[in-house]
């Protein structure tokens, strides 16, 4: 029920503008953002990469405008040319949403400008020497971001697809996308879906995740396993060693602030470990999917309003 409310509250104009001008919540907003700038973000990554992977993400969804569409792809184009500038391009790569490139347009176009605005990105990361993964928004978007992803992996294999354990369809979609080469990220699912489409108990999320791991650890691709239930952790653990996969053939990903201590724990027992780190202006929706996963979050907010006044 909370959780609902979170998510409906991470769509809500008045609620971001709220929040955007409450400065009480910039230490949570701080706990997971990275900072608003290119030299915050590419500190963070210097201190991050030291035993660990990145995944960058320029934070920004649900763009209605052509020219903010552009100015996000200038933003990536710049973060990808500092990476290989300052070399960490060797150890962080980046996370695109479609909706922030053009997805979510009115235009008829829409799916066709997101993927020409995804393909600029991918030249600069193929220039720069890293990769992108394309993150996964709710569902009414999945067709059409596995279908950019496939024509974007037509002239670079390398692209990441993300899928999420909650929906009803992702078994099917983790036979399809686990072929040579082809890299997945499965997470749980951060939006909320109807029951028609997507598993709604925790318990019914949790099995599914299961399923689908052991398809992508099956298979012949690289799975980028996306989750900080240590469970889920240890299961994949487990199914990569009866196939036989070592550290660098698969990936545990967790998102920047959630159980760092665990990050680094995995990291110095020599499993690779990638941090999704977002940056930006636009934190709010990002944000609001944090607090919504966790209550905990909520509480640890209330109190460090309660020690400010
Ligand atoms: P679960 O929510 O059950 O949490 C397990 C434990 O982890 C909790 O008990 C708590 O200890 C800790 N934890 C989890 N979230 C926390 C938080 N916000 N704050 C503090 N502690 C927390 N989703 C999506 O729909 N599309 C996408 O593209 C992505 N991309 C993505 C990339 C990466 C690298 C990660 C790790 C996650 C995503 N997600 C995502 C988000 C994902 O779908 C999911 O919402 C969160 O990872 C939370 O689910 P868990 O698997 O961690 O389990």
């Amino acid at each position: 029920m909370l959780r609902t409310v979170m998510l409906a509250a991470a769509r809500s104009r008045a609620c971001r503008d709220l929040a955007e001008n409450t400065p009480l919540l910039r230490p949570l907003v701080d706990r997971f953002v990275a900072g608003e700038t290119l030299d915050a973000v590419l500190a963070a990554t210097a201190a991050l990469t030291t035993d660990r992977l990145v995944t960058i993400d320029h934070l920004g969804e649900d763009t209605h405008d052509r020219a903010a569409a552009d100015a996000v792809v200038d933003a990536y184009v710049a973060l990808l040319g500092r990476l290989a500038a300052t070399g960490l391009a060797r150890r962080a790569e980046v996370s695109v949403k479609l909706s922030a490139l053009g997805q979510a347009l009115p235009d008829d176009d829409a799916d066709k400008i997101a993927l020409d605005n995804a393909r600029r990105i991918c030249a600069a990361a193929a220039e720069a020497g890293t990769t992108v993964t394309v993150d996964m928004e709710d569902h009414t978007t999945t067709d059409s971001t596995l279908g950019i992803v496939a024509d974007l992996r037509a002239d670079h294999p390398w692209v990441g697809a993300v899928l999420q354990a909650q929906l009803r369809r992702t078994e099917g979609d983790c036979r399809a996308l686990a072929g040579p080469g082809s890299r997945v990220r499965l997470c749980k699912g951060a939006y909320a879906e109807p029951a028609a489409v997507a598993f709604r108990d925790k318990h019914e999320v949790d099995t599914s995740y299961v399923r689908c791991l052991k398809i992508l650890m099956a298979g012949d691709g690289l799975p980028m396993v996306a989750t900080h239930d240590p469970r889920l952790v240890a299961i994949a653990r487990h199914l990569a060693d009866e196939h036989g996969r070592g550290p660098g053939d698969y990936e545990l990903q967790m998102l920047n602030g959630v159980r760092p201590d665990a990050q680094r724990e995995l990291a110095a027992e020599g499993l690779t470990v990638r941090v999704y780190l977002p940056y930006g202006t636009e934190w709010y929706g990002y944000f609001m999917r944090r607090l919504a996963e966790r209550p905990a979050n909520l509480a640890f907010f209330a109190r460090s309003l309660l020690t400010r006044s």
